[in-house]
């Protein structure tokens, strides 16, 4: 059974947030949160000697341009293999559709790690196509969707899971999914860090509630503090990159192995245009995507 669950804080890093009010209780099952509302393709397999991640599989899918990856995970070792999507892209959502298809998955969650603003996300579209399948953004993006996520929440596919962990900065909402932390769970974990933190990189912070002092906080107290072998996948790469490593990263990504007054300065003068795509894609994107199914209705 596929369902929102909480995890144990003592499986997190401490939180930095002062809004941040962990939920009563531990391992209890949230009820469904059903509110108002994720070329060729470059794919890559995930492999590991654990026989617990031979319950996984993952597929790197990229969306040339906007540069966007999207992650397809599945948990095969259950009958009905239930498959998530994070950051589906509205014009790629048939390959990404065909592709679970033809591994046999049956589709569960379409999640966000943030409203985008260089893309219109394919939650929308893939839930008029796929009756059932739940969108899932964070509540602090102010976002439609199915599920809203908080940190410390856990989204379960399977035997398997993601952990949210709040990584605000880039915008407000922003959230990173974890891989679950146990036995049980794929070694080394995989971090699915939306524009948080990108490979030598991070997203800017100069709209949708950007914050260059949250982003430094969110990336050293929420991915910096995982095992540095755990796997990094952005939701975008410019130069080819597909994969990184927290070690990696806290070694040489150029702005976040400076300190704190350092990086802010370098998030102040990127002098980036204004995003060609932003003004539809915002304003879609809050609607979980949908908003051209809506006016054509
Ligand atoms: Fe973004």
């Amino acid at each position: 059974m596929i369902q929102l669950r909480l995890v144990k804080p003592s499986l997190l890093a401490p939180n930095v947030f002062s809004n941040f009010s962990p939920k009563p209780g531990t391992g209890f099952f949230l009820p469904p949160l059903i509110a108002k509302c994720k070329p060729k393709s470059q794919m890559s397999s995930y492999s590991t000697s654990s026989s617990s991640s031979s319950k996984l599989l993952f597929r790197q899918l990229f969306e040339k341009e906007s540069s966007t990856y999207t992650y397809l995970l599945a948990d095969i070792s259950q009958p009905d293999r239930p498959a998530l999507l994070i950051d589906p892209v509205d014009k790629t959502v048939d390959r990404d559709l065909n592709v679970i298809k033809e591994l046999g998955l049956k589709l569960v969650y379409a999640m966000n790690t943030h409203v985008h603003a260089d893309h219109v996300t394919g939650t929308g579209l893939i839930k008029s196509k796929v009756p059932g399948v739940k969108s899932i953004i964070s509540k602090e993006s102010g976002s439609k969707a199915d599920l809203h996520v908080e940190h410390g929440d856990k989204v379960s596919f399977g035997d398997l899971f993601l952990e949210v962990r709040a990584t605000p900065g880039h915008t407000l909402g922003c959230v990173t999914y974890v891989t679950g932390d146990g036995p049980d769970q794929p070694q080394p974990r995989m971090a699915f860090t939306g524009d948080a933190l990108l490979i030598r990189g991070c997203g800017r912070t100069d709209f949708q509630g950007g914050s260059s002092t949250q982003l430094y906080k969110s990336v050293h107290s929420q991915i910096f503090t995982l095992p540095k072998d755990t796997l990094l996948y952005p939701a975008h790469d410019y130069r080819g990159f597909t994969v990184s490593t927290v070690g990696e990263e806290m070694q040489y990504n150029p702005r976040l192995t400076k300190d704190e007054e350092t990086f802010k300065s370098i998030m102040e003068n990127l002098n980036l245009s204004y995003p060609k795509m932003m003004d539809v894609a915002v304003p879609a994107n809050m609607v979980c995507g949908m908003q051209d199914l809506h006016s054509k209705a």
